[in-house]
């Protein structure tokens, strides 16, 4: 807070009354007051040097000190310009996380309203509790019929899908109840890509079906197929490898992958 000093005021005071020619009679204390400010000023000096106590140290620094550094304005307009980049730095870890499983039971979705959300089955199969790996004990078999569908096997002349010798008999196309499964890949005239079949294959199996991805059993085909670090998985996607070549491409593989195609074949036994 600043105070105007008394004397300033009288003068400008005096300086108006001057200048509007105020009768004279009122003019002498008017001069008198702008002519001798000299005069005046001793006498109105006592309460000026108060006004002027130095403030103490800590009010003075408070005082020079600005609210915000403008340096750290720089930094607090950038906050969500670090923020943003924070977020895409996390995002190749969650990446590396989500494997064919994860994204397999979005692709399931779009099954489960036949097959049911746990594959319980409906209007289709019956899927869980490991109904799924003894019709197909091989995964290429799985690929192969979730591909073409049962209308493609009929029209193929296959009297079986999946495993001749399946425990408690073979599965023959449109013999569940009749209805067909409808085909998927898209050289059958379906709408999912080879990725996405497998990463459907890959949901039923392991979260629905109850193989055990640490057994001896599954153990190989999990991590060559449907672990998050699966190479078949990742060129699939990439587009670098198809059902039609993946046992060429593959064939170093642990897994050592049978021939899948794209057209309707026999199923392969244990
Ligand atoms: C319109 C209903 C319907 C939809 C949608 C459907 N299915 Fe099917 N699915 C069936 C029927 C019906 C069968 C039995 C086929 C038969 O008897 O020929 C079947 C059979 C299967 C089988 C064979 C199971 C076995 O052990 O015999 C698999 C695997 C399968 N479906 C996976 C899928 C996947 C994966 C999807 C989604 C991409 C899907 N289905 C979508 C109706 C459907």
């Amino acid at each position: 807070m600043t105070e105007i000093p008394e004397h300033l005021l009288n003068r400008s005071k005096a300086r108006r009354a001057a200048a509007s020619g105020e009768s004279t009679g009122d003019a002498t204390p008017a001069v008198a007051a702008a002519a001798t400010p000299a005069a005046a000023a001793p006498a109105k000096a006592a309460p000026q040097p108060k006004a002027i106590i130095p403030d103490p140290p800590y009010v003075a620094a408070a005082k020079k000190r600005g609210r915000i550094p403008f340096w750290a304005m720089a930094g607090l307009a950038l906050l969500p310009l670090w923020g943003f980049m924070y977020m895409m730095a996390m995002e190749p870890a969650v990446k590396v996380v989500e494997g064919p499983t994860t994204a397999g039971a979005a692709v399931f979705s779009g099954c489960a309203g036949c097959h049911g959300a746990d594959g319980a089955g409906g209007a289709g199969q019956v899927l869980y509790q490991g109904n799924v790996l003894k019709t197909f004990p091989h995964i290429e078999d799985m690929l192969n019929f979730v591909y073409n569908g049962s209308q493609r096997f009929v029209a193929a002349g296959l009297a079986v899908y999946g495993d001749p010798n399946r425990e408690g008999g073979p599965h023959k196309p449109l013999g569940y109840n009749g209805n067909p499964m409808p085909m998927q890949g898209e050289k059958a005239g379906g709408g999912l890509t080879e990725a996405q079949i497998l990463a459907a294959v890959c949901h039923i199996r392991y979260d629905l079906s109850g193989a055990d991805p640490k057994s001896e059993q599954w153990g190989t085909e999990y991590t060559a197929w449907c672990s998050p670090d699966s190479e078949i998985y990742k060129a699939l996607e990439a587009g670098s490898t198809s059902f039609d070549t993946i046992a060429k491409d593959f064939a170093a593989s642990p897994a050592k992958p049978i021939a899948i195609g794209t057209a309707p074949r026999p199923g392969t036994t244990k």
